[in-house]
């Protein structure tokens, strides 16, 4: 039996990137014969195995043929006589499909090689159709590697084309999509991969609320500004939606299984936006600045809040940047006020409520107008 490095690995160790997780095929050998020298078979679809000592994955070399549609169609076929070449054949793109013999020698049937010299991503066969997450997949590697130039080839972007008029986005799971979208946020150039969803008509099956040209750019705009601030995945999520009504977002950010904190972020940076956009600079009244610090549950996450305002710095057009200095403002002197002071001076219940709103917004009032 023969081992071989595949995958990533191959890819970034070439790129002269640093290597997350090392992946292994092994040709020519039974399950029986790995679990007798001590691997670990895991999950039940696949021949995979994890080592006993680097709890590295070792898969056999195999061969998948789509049956259904979406994602969970397929028939793995993997036994000795299965080559590496076979194995490298079902991969998504060249440059993940080349693999690394023990001595070092580089296998590399689809000329992978070249196409990293080239800075091109691109399918290695038609069997790149039988498995339509590598849309997402192939979208966010441009969105990782575009910084270094690399850019979709055009028979790759038709095939995918393709795909997508054949309806295949819409077998998969919201899960897996969410999962890719989620890390595509974080990628290095994250605009780049829904710019890529754009140009090859994916949107209106994953986020059609985006498809609208100005909401797309507003979108992506705000993308890369809380990129640039090193947001979280919440506040990603959020900017890119930001021009979003926000039933539509709140709507979409369920039917993708995003995560709650996605979901509240984008709620609050929609809702936040539509407010503010009905008041010119300078002009939000004390109410309407406590209702949203209620809205936005300042009292119990002020940390959340202090990141929906960054998030907002990147959304809110130039001339209502102002309004965030206010709602910061505000914020800080309205957190001050103390409950148990209210509650020693003898308020309780309903008049306890009361007067902590009232006391917030006295001081509300006072920052908003300190001349008053
Ligand atoms: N692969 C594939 N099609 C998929 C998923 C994976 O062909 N839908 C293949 C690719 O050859 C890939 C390898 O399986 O290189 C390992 O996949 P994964 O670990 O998900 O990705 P990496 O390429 O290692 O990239 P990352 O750096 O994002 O982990």
């Amino acid at each position: 039996m023969q081992t071989y490095l595949v995958g990533g690995a191959v890819r970034d160790q070439l790129l002269g990137l640093k290597v997350k997780d090392r992946d292994w095929v092994v040709v020519g050998a039974t399950p029986e014969q790995m679990k007798a020298r001590g691997f670990k078979q895991v999950g039940a679809d696949f021949p995979v195995f994890l080592h006993p000592k680097t709890g590295e994955e070792y898969a056999l070399a195999r061969t998948e043929r789509k049956q259904g549609r979406g994602y969970h169609g397929f028939s793995v076929y993997s036994a000795p006589d299965v080559t590496l070449e076979e194995d490298l054949k079902r991969r998504d793109l060249t440059i993940n499909a080349m693999a690394q013999a023990e001595d070092g020698q580089l296998v590399d049937p689809f000329d992978g090689h070249a196409d990293l010299e080239h800075k091109t991503l691109r399918h290695v066969s038609e069997a790149f159709a039988e498995d339509p997450l590598r849309i997402l997949r192939t979208a966010r590697f441009a969105a990782r590697l575009h910084p270094l130039g690399f850019s979709i080839c055009p028979e790759t972007m038709t095939l995918m084309r393709q795909m997508i008029t054949d309806g295949e986005l819409e077998h998969l799971v919201p899960e897996r999509v969410w999962q890719e979208i989620q890390r595509a946020l974080h990628e290095n150039a994250p605009t780049v991969f829904f710019e890529v969803l754009r140009e090859l008509g994916a949107l209106g099956v994953l986020i059609p609320e985006l498809e609208d040209a100005t909401v797309f750019r507003a979108g992506v705009k705000a993308l890369a500004c809380i990129h640039h601030q090193q947001g979280n995945t919440a506040q990603r999520f959020a900017a890119l939606l930001g021009a979003v009504p926000e039933e539509l977002a709140i709507t979409r950010a369920k039917s993708m299984k995003s995560p709650n904190d996605c979901r509240d972020m984008s709620r609050l940076v929609c809702r936040f936006m539509a407010e503010l956009s009905r008041h010119p600079a300078d002009s939000l009244s004390a109410e309407d600045t406590l209702e949203l610090l209620d809205a936005a549950d300042l009292w119990r996450r002020s940390e959340r809040f202090d990141a929906l305002l960054d998030t907002l710095a990147c959304t809110l057009p130039e001339a209502q940047q102002s309004l965030l200095e206010q709602l910061h403002a505000a914020a800080g002197e309205a957190t001050g006020v103390n409950p148990q002071d209210l509650l020693k001076q003898g308020f309780m219940g309903k008049e306890l409520g009361e007067a902590i709103r009232n006391e917030r917004l006295a001081r509300i009032t006072r920052v908003l107008n300190p001349s008053s």
